[in-house]
């Protein structure tokens, strides 16, 4: 048996059932060249019956594209299949995917019919199939929950009738994997002709087994897998395309690989969730935004010592530039200094104390610290013993109905000085108290104050200048309160009045 698994993807039908992610003509197209790229042998583009937009897609996709195999899906029914060899005119490669349910549900409730009329009506269905075109796929519905026994009758009618691909749909997403897994071995083992078609897994991900049940059917026998990008699909989704081929290529050991160009995998997942509005969790495996991030300290000084450490895949192969490191509260010195010696600085190691002593103080105020909080933290320690001026503590009274009042406490060569005033708002009550304490004439002439970037918990940079006997000093802080930075600014310059 090959060890090429055929990847059969479906991101154009089964994906675009997903509710309110419907992509018009052109974005399939734009979608169908790209699955070209990352090499995709089959592109379920559609199922032409159900809608002339959809009958549309499958003609412009078969005029776009000229590698892959062009499906278009039907029932086991005529006209449907009849629309759907009109549909494929214009493929080089076309196949008609075709089938009905075979579990009890299926039968008894759903198409109100029996066993034996339900594998005529198959049967029936292929060889029309056939007349079209010479690959034709069955499609066994709700196979996950169908008699294994009955099971492997139906598949071996369909594969006498012409079947060069036998679908064995878990529609539900019902299966474990080693259930799956001994489906499709029982058709290995029993169907007489199996050797004469391929065996496709078709999983849903209801109880988020998609990608466990594919890989356990490619295992035990099948060589094409249905799939789509970023998993998307119907409720829960379809197997995932981006982890099935990762898990093929990571696990060498399997001994099954794709003609997948795994580089194109990050691109072609941004592409699909842009135009269908469907945005990725940001833990979702191969493609979420942290799939490739390492926040805890222990974890980013092992990714830093060797990146196998704590990555199985290079995301260089699935076309991601590097790993990050996010530097968070949790975040070891490792981590800060590598981030400090990309931004170009290099610490000795007693500075290195003071900025990561600085970057934690930092880090429990805010989420995420960015290079520019960094390249704040680490210029003010650059300077810090400069400083002959230090805030030592500040507290501030504001609101509305109040008399806006600020105590200040400032160090100076090592002695602490502290004073209270009031002010028409908290800066201009701390700026009085500052000038009281440092017994000098300075005047505040331009206050410029800049959030740094995002959200309200971010740092806040303040720029002074003032004017002392004639002479203009600059100061500048930067804080998560901008009260505390302006203060720090102030006395920042200050400081440098001789
Ligand atoms: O889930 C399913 O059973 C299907 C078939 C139509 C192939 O999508
Ligand atoms: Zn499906």
């Amino acid at each position: 048996m090959s060890n090429k698994i055929y990847i059969f993807d479906t991101t154009l039908r089964d994906g675009e059932q997903v509710p309110g992610c419907q992509l018009n003509t052109i974005e399939k197209i734009e979608i169908a060249r790209q699955l070209e790229k990352l090499g995709v042998d089959i592109i379920e583009a559609g199922f032409p019956v159900s809608s002339p937009g959809d009958f549309n897609s499958v003609v412009e996709i078969s005029k776009a594209v000229s590698n892959p195999t062009i499906c278009a899906l039907t029932r086991a029914v005529k006209k449907d299949i009849e629309v759907a060899a009109d549909a494929l005119q214009y493929a080089k490669k076309g196949r008609i995917h075709t089938g009905i349910g075979t579990s009890p549900y299926h039968i008894f409730n759903k198409l109100n019919s029996n066993p034996d009329e339900i594998i005529k009506r198959a049967v029936e269905a292929v060889k029309f199939a056939k007349k079209f075109v010479e690959d034709v796929e069955f499609y066994a519905e709700d196979a996950g929950r169908s008699d294994n026994e009955y099971l492997a009758r139906v598949v071996e009618e369909v594969i006498k009738a012409g079947a060069t691909v036998v679908n064995i749909p878990d529609t539900t997403g019902y299966c474990l994997p080693y259930e799956y897994g001994e489906k499709i071995a029982w058709l290995v083992n029993k169907v007489p002709n199996i050797d004469k078609a391929i065996i496709s897994t078709h999983c849903h991900n209801d109880l988020g087994m998609a990608t466990a049940n594919s890989v356990s059917g490619i295992i035990n026998g099948a060589r094409q897998v249905e799939v789509t990008m970023n998993g998307i699909g119907e409720r829960a989704g379809n197997t995932s395309l981006e982890e099935v081929v990762m898990t093929l290529r990571s696990h060498k050991d399997l001994n099954f690989d794709t003609d997948i160009d795994t580089t194109q995998i990050m691109k072609t997942s941004s592409l699909v969730s842009t135009l269908m509005r469907m945005p990725i969790q940001p833990n979702k495996a191969i493609v979420g935004r942290n799939a490739f991030s390492h926040s805890s300290g222990i974890h980013q000084d092992g990714v830093l010592k060797n990146r196998e450490n704590y990555e199985i895949i290079n995301p260089a192969d699935v076309g991601v530039k590097e790993s990050s490191i996010v530097l968070t509260a949790r975040s070891g010195r490792a981590a800060l200094k590598h981030r400090l010696t990309v931004l170009g600085y290099d610490p000795e190691p007693a500075k290195m104390e003071e900025i990561y002593t600085k970057f934690l103080d930092l880090a429990d105020k805010k989420k995420d610290i960015t290079d520019e909080d960094l390249e704040i933290i680490a210029g003010r320690a650059k300077t810090a013993e400069s400083r002959p001026l230090e805030l030592v503590s500040l507290q501030v009274m504001c609101g509305k109905e109040l008399i806006p009042t600020a105590t200040v406490q400032v160090s100076f060569n090592g002695d602490i000085f502290t004073e209270t005033a009031s002010g028409n708002g908290p800066i201009d009550a701390a700026f009085s108290a500052v000038k009281t304490l440092v017994k000098r004439k300075v005047r505040l002439e331009e206050f410029l104050v800049q959030a740094i970037t995002r959200g309200s918990d971010d740092l806040g940079k303040v720029h002074v200048r003032v004017e002392h006997k004639g002479q203009t000093y600059y100061g500048f802080a930067a804080h998560t309160d901008i009260v505390t930075a302006s203060v720090e600014s102030f006395l920042d310059a200050i400081g440098k009045i001789q």
